[in-house]
């Protein structure tokens, strides 16, 4: 099974990608929804509430997860990579949401400055920036947080004129900077990806995060037969949450695009 985690519902627009790219493997879900939001969280808390949904996913039977908050991914994915996974499970893997995209970012024909939206955590990191420059040092980063996005598209304010206004806002200064390529570094962003871009005009470009991350995983796959071979395909999907079922039910279908017939509530 391949494992896909997030804080809440933001990471069922990542699943999303890997439904459409690879729709013949089994997948688990887990939203960690009572302790979200982790945007605004300090980097212990992160790590420790990763590390259980991990120890979570691993033991219902995961091959592999994909850490597809960009919170967690930024402030928790380097340390249960190097610390936690080879110590209590050697033979699996997590992978995150940031590389990818930054792997893309950098390929893109004379790219000389980004900009990155997020939420606060994920700007505090650094993350994104570091692992940028590894790739391409001379590359320019703007940054902006933005943390009402979050709630706005939680309660389904997507199509909201207020909403615009505050995207306008919180984008302006990005493209006055003349930026060539923007990342959504944050799970519930490319719900909002048609305005981002109406917005940013057709100069910039706007990274398709959810179907970056899949793309990524199915070369990853074929380089790892290894953990290709342990996956089940039966084409199912568990969904599980930490809160209310029915409102994972109800908020993630919009997120998914599609019907979710059963959700379970656990405890982490
Ligand atoms: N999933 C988070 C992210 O991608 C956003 C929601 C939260 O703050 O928990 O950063």
């Amino acid at each position: 099974m391949i494992g896909v985690f997030d804080s809440g519902f933001g990471g069922l627009t990542i699943l999303r990608g890997y439904l459409d790219k690879l729709p013949e493997y089994d997948y688990m879900y887990l939203g960690d929804n009572a302790r979200m939001p982790y945007g605004n969280k300090s980097q212990d808390v992160i790590y420790g509430y990763t590390k259980e949904a991990v120890d979570f996913l691993f033991k219902k039977g995961c091959e592999i997860i994909i850490v597809a908050c960009n919170t967690a991914s930024a402030k928790a994915l380097r340390k249960i990579q190097e610390d936690y996974l080879p110590k209590n499970y050697p033979e699996k893997r997590v992978l995150g949401v940031i590389i990818p995209v930054v792997e893309d970012t950098v390929k893109i024909k004379n790219i000389k400055c980004v900009g990155l939206i997020s939420t606060r955590a994920t700007i505090e990191s650094g993350t994104y920036e570091v692992e940028l420059k590894k790739l391409a040092p001379d590359i320019k980063i703007y940054k902006q947080a933005c943390p009402l996005l979050v709630p706005l598209v939680e309660e389904g304010w997507v199509k909201r004129p207020e909403t615009k206004k505050i995207l306008k806002k919180y984008l302006r200064p990005l493209k006055d900077r003349n930026i060539d390529a923007l990342i959504l570094g944050c799970t519930h962003y490319p719900v909002l990806i048609k305005d981002i871009k109406q917005i940013m005009g057709k100069r910039v470009r706007v990274l398709d995060s959810p179907k970056i991350v899949a793309e990524k995983l199915v070369d990853y796959l074929k380089r790892h037969s290894e953990i290709e071979k342990r996956l089940k395909k039966n084409k199912s999907i568990t969904f599980y949450t930490t809160d209310d079922e029915k409102r994972l039910k109800e908020v993630g279908e919009k997120f998914l695009g599609e019907k979710i017939d059963s959700v379970k509530k656990i405890e982490l």
